[in-house]
């Protein structure tokens, strides 16, 4: 059984992945990591995000790169979104998915295109979403969880410049795939976003 799961930033859909995960005993890949693993070495290479030679020299990394604490920072999201635009890339990172969805016994993957291009025949998909607003003030507590000082405003604007450059692109844009279930979880504290959630891949298999 392949589930997947796909939504913008900070709007629960990794949370969601993890509980679904657990409950069907399936193992999970949490997508952004590839994205935010190229992005960040971009970065620590010293070079530019929005070169994509830069961007495409980054992604041979090893799997030990996938469990780096960098790779939670807003620099590596940022940087995430710009290289993920790039379709060399995209190309570069999709067998290593594709795998991974494939495995004997299925799989729940989390992303923006999983639905759309990397299981476009997963068994149940979900497109998880919440307003802006929300989604900000959940990755403003995150953030100031981890001792960081950041402001809701500059998180909001953040969240807003990658909604953004992820819809806008022509390679995979974040969209939500016709036969997607849609979750918006913007009034749902997580244990009821995860039971919508679960409800609605049960009433999918
Ligand atoms: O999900 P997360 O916030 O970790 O993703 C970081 C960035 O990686 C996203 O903003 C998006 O640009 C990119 N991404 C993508 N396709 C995916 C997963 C993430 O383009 N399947």
């Amino acid at each position: 059984m392949i589930i997947a799961v796909d939504g913008p930033a900070a709007s629960g859909k990794g949370t969601i992945a993890k509980a679904l995960a657990r409950h069907f005993g399936l193992p999970h890949l949490d997508t952004g990591l590839l994205y935010r693993a190229v992005g960040l070495g971009v970065l620590r290479a010293g070079g530019d995000p929005a070169s994509p030679d830069d961007a495409l020299a980054a992604c041979h990394f090893t799997d030990d790169m996938l469990d780096d604490t960098g790779l939670k920072s807003e620099a590596a999201a940022k940087a995430a979104s710009q290289v993920s635009a790039y379709p060399e890339v995209r190309a570069a990172l999709l067998q290593r998915q594709k795998d991974f969805a494939g495995q004997p016994g299925g799989a729940v993957l989390d992303g923006r295109d999983i639905g759309t291009v990397i299981a476009p025949h997963a068994d149940a998909k979900l497109f998880v979403t919440a307003s802006a607003e929300v989604r900000a003030e959940r990755r403003h507590r995150e953030l100031t969880g981890l001792g960081l000082t950041v402001h809701l405003e500059a998180v909001l604007h953040d969240i807003r410049a990658r909604d953004e450059r992820d819809s806008a692109r022509s390679a995979a844009p974040l969209r939500k795939a016709e036969d997607a279930a849609l979750l918006d979880t913007s009034d749902l504290g997580i244990d009821a976003a995860v039971q919508r959630a679960l409800a609605l891949v049960e009433a999918r298999i």
